[in-house]
């Protein structure tokens, strides 16, 4: 990523129509198998990602908006005025409007987001709500060098912000690799506004990736359906579970798709065989108490400022600025 190079303003276009086929053919063919979580968002995935938002046992993400919510004026204290916001991953935007109605003079606003078409609704509803801040969204996987479009207004300070706990999907060492990157956009005085699950008891844990409406498991089996819908796999989906456990020596809940039955999988004239009770690692989703990820952040040269949190310390809300020097 870098702020420095130029791009078309209005950078509305989906990322390259993608290695969906090669990801899933080298996960499958992998020991253990895997299939990557970034598939997990098409639009069906999307909606049922949503819906897991709002289920009882699944506390991240209304748990992170009050937090917001009630910190608002100290987090904009925090950030100043005069900001570059850039959103990694912000979906339909409904904490980044809280962030940006708290902000005094935000610059700035950079979407990045993989999912155009939350991308389009998001930018559209904000030009509406803030007529007076220049938008640039790009559509991106942030996972790859984005390059972000240099606005016309000259802000005081870039800040990233990166919510939703997404930075528990990475393994802590690409975390840092990534924090780094991140920093780099940030340059000098700038900062990171970042949403990371903590570390608590093991039945509040599993609760929240095993919830009994089951809408968790058919996010899971929906990346078996996309792959049957786009490249003409045959997953038998009746053939396979979902299961989420906490793993606390790695301090990590680990998503599987488990083989119901001893049985063949065709995709791409290649068959794949799975033994009854095998699994497919589908997500990690770490874990960390606020100094574990205090240090994390701090191998990438950014260093503490603040942690807002919850009355059960379930979710906190981290600013950390570039270290200076
Ligand atoms: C979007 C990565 C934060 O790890 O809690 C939710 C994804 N997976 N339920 C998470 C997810 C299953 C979620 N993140």
């Amino acid at each position: 990523m870098s702020g420095d190079s130029l791009t078309a303003p209005e950078q509305i276009s989906p990322p390259e129509a993608s290695d969906f086929i090669s990801d899933v053919i080298a996960g499958l063919s992998s020991n253990p198998r895997t299939l990557p979580y970034k598939y997990f968002y098409d639009e069906r995935g999307a909606a049922l990602f949503q819906k897991i938002c709002e289920l009882p046992e699944y506390y991240i993400t209304r748990t992170e908006i009050d937090i917001l919510d009630r910190n608002r004026a100290e987090i904009a204290s925090h950030l100043g005025p005069n900001l570059e916001l850039i959103g990694l991953g912000t979906g339909a935007g409904t904490k980044t409007r809280i962030l940006i109605e708290a902000l005094e003079t935000p610059a700035v606003y950079i979407p990045v987001d993989i999912s155009e078409k939350q991308l389009h609704e998001s930018t559209a509803n904000f030009r509406k709500i803030f007529p007076d801040l220049e938008i640039l969204p790009v559509c991106a996987d942030y996972l790859q060098p984005v390059v972000l479009p240099s606005p016309h207004h000259k802000p005081a300070r870039n800040v990233v912000y990166f919510p939703g706990s997404t930075i528990g999907n990475f393994e802590p060492d690409e975390a840092v690799q990534f924090l780094r990157r991140v920093a780099n956009v940030c340059r000098e005085k700038g900062g990171l506004l970042i949403g990371a699950d903590l570390k608590k008891a093991r039945d509040v844990l599993e609760g929240a990736y095993n919830d009994r409406a089951g809408v968790t498991a058919q996010f899971n089996l929906n990346l078996l359906a996309r792959a049957n819908r786009e490249l003409g796999a045959d997953f038998d989906l009746d053939q396979w579970r979902h299961r989420a456990i906490y793993n606390s020596d790695a301090g990590r809940i680990e998503m599987y798709l488990i083989s119901e039955s001893d049985q063949f999988v065709y995709l791409d004239e290649q068959r794949f065989h799975f033994r009854r009770a095998e699994k497919i690692v589908t997500e990690f989703s770490y874990k960390y108490s606020p100094e574990e990820f205090s240090a994390l952040a701090g191998k990438a040269e950014f260093e503490f400022a603040q942690m807002w949190t919850d009355d059960a310390r379930l979710f906190g809300v981290f600013y950390f600025v570039v270290r200076s020097g």
